[in-house]
């Protein structure tokens, strides 16, 4: 039930009239209520001091078997809910739609297009792409599972000079069998040996091998195509292990063809300048550096595919919003791209949505991508796995399939890591701290789920079920709890408006927190009486079915055993 729609429904029309909705908050203590309204937005309205108003509208409201008492405290008017009529009405919703529990059809008939983790081929895949990646995942699940269509989108890097010289190096120092074997890592290695050696003749030869794969030539593109395979192959059992899937993988090189009628757009509307022998467009009246469009060899750049790359989409999915999750970096580059568009007259433009977040970096060691020093994304995820193998096997000697929840546990632990924090803050990840099982961390969440599914395998074991009929007097831990769940839904929303996935990952601890706390204060197997030990295993499973689909919409898995 919507319980901050129901009040809106009691209140007056005035009020309604505000959106009044958004203003309801939960009271930290809930002694004061379960909902309250502050009211001092309507101080003006009805030129009376907040507080006035309050107790007015308490006197005028009438409780009812939903809410059971309305006050007024210093401007907030307080709402208490009949709590055994919103448990009952909140454990049966979630114990109905299961699996299904938290989705909408909030985006039905909209699109989404997100574009994340956008690797570069034949370059590393590195903890750089850890948060596009990660949260672009989580995005694409939420918006689905509220009902848009979502276009994931890998916008690859595989357009530029430096596959001329990957051609190059790989002829002069190459062995096809090591690539084959090595994949990305001996491309990788060629490339920067190149950026360390190459003679100014091996230049000269890598801008002719790119000339020659951008005129068609066979055999530099059957080499391109190569080193992009080796790439993909590569990158897919990232993606895998962080269950991220894609609908395109239409990068950087698929709009070669693309750019001209852009260019002719941009030309006709009299937006192209020539500045140095480049072609621009100034965008200095809204205090930008101009956007470069052509260098002065004629030669695009990524704005300009990025350009052409917007047109396209609005052309083939008619998208109601596409987002871009990339680095707070790039923050000038979108800017500038948005507004060209905007100013080539596409309303559509304010629909582009640059989803900017921070750094990641390791507590042992920061990154650098020069030289070769990289920290592979890869060598984190199983470093973290391994980790998460020594720490279960400390807890839980006897546990079957290790492996398998160490898999859970270790990626869970850096999927969450990167998206625990609002995603525009810079991240130091450690692995102590991320796999701390009394921490704000996946491992927490996961083990309370484990928790919740060997209470109920008990139970099943003594051939008890939890369909209970009646709801017994509520303590407080308990219907803390069951508040709680009842927020999925709107969770799910606001983390999808604001981008923020995080938010949704916050809600798994609060969860975690108050269901342990439930648990450990009220007996569920040896309750008092049998209906209250019925009703304690319903929210048990309730519990366990909400963190699931939060944990599953975050990219995590939940182990049944831990
Ligand atoms: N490959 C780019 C990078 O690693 C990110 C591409 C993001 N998407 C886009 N449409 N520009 O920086």
């Amino acid at each position: 039930m919507d319980y901050k729609a129901y009040i809106e429904e009691k209140l007056p029309e005035e009020l309604r009239a505000e959106g009044v909705k958004d203003l309801i908050v939960t009271p930290p203590d809930p002694a004061m209520g379960d909902f309250a309204l502050p009211c001092f937005k309507f101080a003006k309205l009805f030129r009376k001091s907040p507080a006035v108003i309050a107790e007015e509208l308490a006197k005028t409201l009438q409780s009812d078997d939903v809410i059971s008492e309305i006050s007024a405290v210093n401007g907030y008017l307080n709402f208490k809910i009949d709590k055994r009529g919103f448990a009952r009405e909140t454990l049966s919703r979630i114990l109905t739609e299961r699996e299904k529990y938290g989705a909408s059809e909030m985006g039905k008939g909209k699109t989404i297009c997100i574009d994340y983790s956008s690797v570069n081929i034949a370059k590393p895949f590195h903890i750089g792409h850890l948060s596009t990646t990660v949260l672009g995942g989580a995005l694409y699940r939420i918006y689905k599972f509220l009902g848009y269509r979502t276009v994931g989108i890998n916008h690859l890097g595989d357009y530029g000079t430096q596959f001329g010289k990957l051609i190059s190096a790989y002829k002069h120092w190459g062995n096809r069998e090591d690539a084959e074997k090595r994949g990305i890592h001996a491309v990788n290695e060629l490339y920067v040996r190149f950026n360390k050696e190459a003679t100014e003749e091996m230049e000269q030869e890598a801008r002719e091998y790119f000339r020659l794969i951008e005129s068609g030539d066979r055999e530099a593109n059957e080499l391109f195509e190569w080193f992009k395979e080796l790439t993909m192959r590569y990158v897919r059992t990232i993606y895998d292990r962080l269950h991220v899937t894609f609908d395109s993988y239409a990068g950087e090189r698929f709009y070669t063809d693309k750019m001209q009628p852009v260019l002719d757009e941009l030309e006709e509307k009299g937006l192209l300048k020539e500045s140095q022998g480049a072609k621009i467009v100034d965008l200095e009246p809204y205090g930008m550096p101009p956007c470069l469009i052509l260098r002065s060899d004629g030669a695009s750049l990524y704005a300009t595919r990025d350009l052409a790359t917007a047109i396209y989409r609005k052309n083939t999915y008619d998208f109601d919003k596409c987002l871009y999750v990339v680095a707070y970096q790039q923050n000038l580059h979108f800017k500038q791209v948005f507004k060209v568009l905007e100013l080539m007259g596409k309303e559509w433009a304010k629909d582009l949505v640059h989803v900017a977040y921070g750094m990641v970096s390791l507590e042992d060691g920061a990154m650098s991508t020069r030289e070769g020093k990289v920290v592979w994304l890869e060598d984190v995820i199983s470093r973290c796995v391994e980790k998460a193998l020594k720490v279960i096997t400390e807890k839980n000697p006897a546990l079957e399939n290790k492996e398998e929840v160490a898999e859970k546990v270790g990626v869970g632990a850096v999927v969450f890591g990167a998206l625990y924090n609002n995603k525009i803050k810079d991240i130091v990840f450690s692995y102590d701290k991320a796999l701390n099982f009394e921490g704000e961390t996946s491992v927490y969440v996961q083990y309370t789920c484990a928790r919740c599914s060997s209470v109920l395998a008990k139970a099943r074991a003594e051939g008890t079920d939890w369909n209970f009929e009646e709801i017994p007097e509520l303590a407080p831990q308990e219907f803390e709890l069951i508040k709680e769940l009842a927020l999925l839904p709107e969770t799910l929303v606001s983390a999808a408006e604001k981008y923020e996935p995080s938010i949704l990952a916050r809600f798994c601890v609060d969860a975690a927190q108050k269901f342990n706390k439930f648990y450990i204060d009220c007996k569920i197997l040896q309750a008092e009486t049998e209906e209250k030990k019925k009703f304690r295993l319903a929210l048990t499973e309730a519990t366990l079915i909400t963190l699931t689909n939060a944990l599953t919409l975050l990219g995590i898995g939940v182990p049944e055993k831990m």
